[in-house]
C-alpha cells in the first residue's frame, strides 16, 4: 500500500484532505490511504525525515509550514520557488520535490466564475502564507489591478514587493474597497469575533457598487462576515471549498500521474456542482 498524507499545526485535524483524497483512491480501486498528521513547528525537520525513511509517497503541506518547510527539501518547482510556498511535496525516487497547488487550485476558481484580468479591480486582505498562492496566481495570470490590505501594513509590503500587485495601509481601505469588483479574503478572519478591530475597516455603510464577486478562502464558519458582506452589496458569494478540490485534483495529478474529475473531489465534500 502507498501512504499518503497532509502535515500543518492543530488545524489539520479539520482538514477535509483525507476524506477527499481516500474517497478518489476507493472509487478508483487503488492501493493508497491518506492521512493526516499534527506537526509543530518545532518537529518540522524531523516530520520531513520521517517522511524519507518512511517512504511516504506524496505530502500535503499545510499551515503553518507552507514557507517554513523549503529548507528541508531536496528541489522546488518554478511555481513554488517563485512564491516562496510549497503545498505539494512530490517523491522522486529519494529525493523530495516541493510544489505549489494552491495557485493553479485558486486559478481554477477564478476560471469558475469567469473572471478575467480585464476589468477587474482586485483587493485581497492579508499577507500570510496563505495570500503568496493568491496573490501569485493574479500576477501569473497578467491582473494589473491587485491591492494587498493587511493589518500589518509591512508584511503587505514585503510580499508585493517579492510578487507583484500594490500594498495598501488599511487606514486607506475605504478608498481601494470603494473601486474593487473583486475581493479575495486570505486572513484567519472569517467571523467578527476572530479581529474586530481589523473589521472595522469594513463598518462604512456606503455600498460598494462595482463589487461583484467576494471569494473567502476558507471554510466551515457557521457564520461568514464575507457571505454577509458580499449579501449586503449585492455581489455573489464562495468559499474556499472549490478551491480546495481543486487543489487537491492537481496534486493528485501530480502523485499518481491520474486526472480524476473535479466532481470526484467535490462530491466528499459535499459540493455537487
Ligand atoms: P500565516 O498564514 O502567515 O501562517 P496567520 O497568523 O495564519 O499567518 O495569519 C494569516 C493572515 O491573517 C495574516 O495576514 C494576518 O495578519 P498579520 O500579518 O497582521 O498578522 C491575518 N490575521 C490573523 N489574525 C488577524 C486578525 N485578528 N485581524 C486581522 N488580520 C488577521
Amino acid at each position: 500500500m502507498k501512504v499518503y498524507c497532509v502535515i500543518g499545526d492543530q488545524r489539520v485535524e479539520r482538514s477535509l484532505s483525507p476524506i477527499m483524497h481516500n474517497s478518489v483512491f476507493l472509487s478508483r480501486g487503488m492501493d493508497c490511504h491518506y492521512v493526516a498528521f499534527k506537526i509543530g513547528p518545532a518537529d518540522l525537520e524531523d516530520a520531513v525525515l520521517g517522511i524519507r525513511a518512511l517512504n511516504i509517497s506524496g505530502v500535503n503541506v499545510t499551515v503553518p509550514h507552507k514557507e517554513t518547510i523549503i529548507p528541508f527539501l531536496d528541489g522546488l518547482s518554478d511555481c513554488a520557488r517563485g512564491i516562496g510556498a510549497v503545498n505539494t511535496i512530490v517523491r522522486d525516487g529519494s529525493t523530495l520535490i516541493g510544489h505549489n497547488t494552491d495557485v493553479g487550485g485558486f486559478g481554477d476558481l477564478l476560471d469558475k466564475y469567469r473572471v478575467s484580468p480585464h476589468n477587474s479591480d482586485v483587493v485581497i486582505m492579508g499577507a500570510g502564507g496563505a495570500t503568496r498562492a493568491v496573490l501569485g496566481s493574479f500576477i501569473e495570470r497578467g491582473y494589473e489591478k491587485v491591492s494587498v490590505i493587511n493589518r500589518t501594513y509591512k508584511k503587505g509590503l514585503e510580499l508585493t514587493a517579492k510578487l507583484g500587485g500594490l500594498a495598501i495601509p488599511p487606514e486607506n481601505a475605504a478608498e481601494a474597497l470603494r473601486k474593487a469588483t473583486l475581493l479575495i479574503n486570505t486572513t484567519s478572519v472569517s467571523e467578527v469575533a476572530e479581529g474586530p478591530s481589523f473589521m472595522e475597516i469594513f463598518s462604512n455603510e456606503a455600498r460598494l457598487d462595482k463589487l461583484r464577486l467576494v471569494i473567502d478562502i476558507n471554510y466551515g464558519r457557521k457564520t461568514n462576515f464575507w457571505a454577509s458582506f458580499a449579501d449586503n452589496n449585492s455581489a455573489i458569494f464562495t468559499d474556499g471549498l472549490f478551491m480546495l478540490a481543486a487543489q487537491a485534483r492537481r496534486s493528485f495529478r501530480l502523485w499518481t500521474g491520474e486526472e480524476p474529475a473535479i466532481e470526484n473531489f467535490l462530491d466528499p465534500i459535499g459540493l455537487v456542482e
